[in-house]
């Protein structure tokens, strides 16, 4: 099966051999790939080439690992966009997906001192920090971070942080227009690590957005941390 005259390495042979059966179908979502011995046995290889392929597959996002389990197909990555000022809840709802959040953190403070400035905000003036893991048919997708002046959006409610904040805001006669964002990658902080279900160290994507109005007022800034295994950002560019 694998040709061992070959200048491509034993452990890139076995990852292409997965990867096809994965693509072909063979091999499930959710369903468990034959074991490391079984591999070893299959492919005439050490132990140690088998769980090179493997780790690579999990770095890739094909495969995932489940301590004490095996190893299991991975959901293909959601493929994002990075055109459109969508929500969170838009995105997966037009995937056919189920959003869901989990509330950490809601509430009101006087804003810091670069929050205030970037959202064009007197001293003293209070934003809403939100914090909320969002979550794809009950997967951990992202973890976000929000701060929204409290004079722009005072009724912000406990029912709108757990659902859709771009729908209670477009729900109180205001309009959101643009926003400008960056993105770039880090490694997650241990606590958030948990929050997502993925192990340390991993690498995560920051996306941070500020969003505006139509009348051009900033109404939200938002460090949204996306889990790499789980997404794929796509952006047409022309010449
Ligand atoms: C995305 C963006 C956030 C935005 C959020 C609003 O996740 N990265 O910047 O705040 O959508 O989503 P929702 O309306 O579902 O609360």
């Amino acid at each position: 099966m694998l040709d061992k005259q070959s200048p491509v390495p034993m452990y890139v042979q076995i990852e292409e051999h997965l990867k096809r059966r994965i693509v072909q179908g063979e091999f499930e979502v959710g369903m468990a790939i034959p074991s490391e011995r079984e591999l070893t046995e299959l492919f005439d290889v050490s132990r140690m080439t088998v769980r090179q392929s493997i780790t690579n597959l999990v770095t890739e996002g094909l495969l995932y690992r489940e301590k004490g389990r095996g190893t299991f197909v991975a959901s293909p990555k959601v493929e994002q966009p990075l055109s459109g000022l969508t929500s969170f809840t838009e995105d997966m709802l037009s995937r056919g997906m189920e959003p869901s959040t989990k509330l950490v953190r809601f509430k009101k403070v006087v804003a810091e001192l670069d929050i205030a400035q970037a959202l064009q905000l007197a001293e003293g003036e209070e934003v809403f920090v939100v914090k909320r893991i969002r979550h794809a048919d009950d997967k951990p997708m992202a973890i976000e971070r929000s701060y929204l002046p409290v004079k722009i959006v005072p009724e912000l409610n406990l029912d709108a942080v757990e659902g859709s904040v771009y729908s209670f805001i477009e729900n109180h006669q205001l309009a959101i227009s643009h926003a400008t964002q960056s993105m770039e990658a880090t490694l997650v902080k241990k606590e958030d690590a948990e929050l997502l279900q993925i192990s340390v160290p991993s690498a995560v994507l920051l996306i941070e957005r500020m969003s505006y109005l139509t009348n051009g007022m900033p109404f939200e800034i938002v460090r949204s941390m996306y889990r790499a295994d789980r997404y794929k950002f796509i952006s047409e560019i022309r010449r």
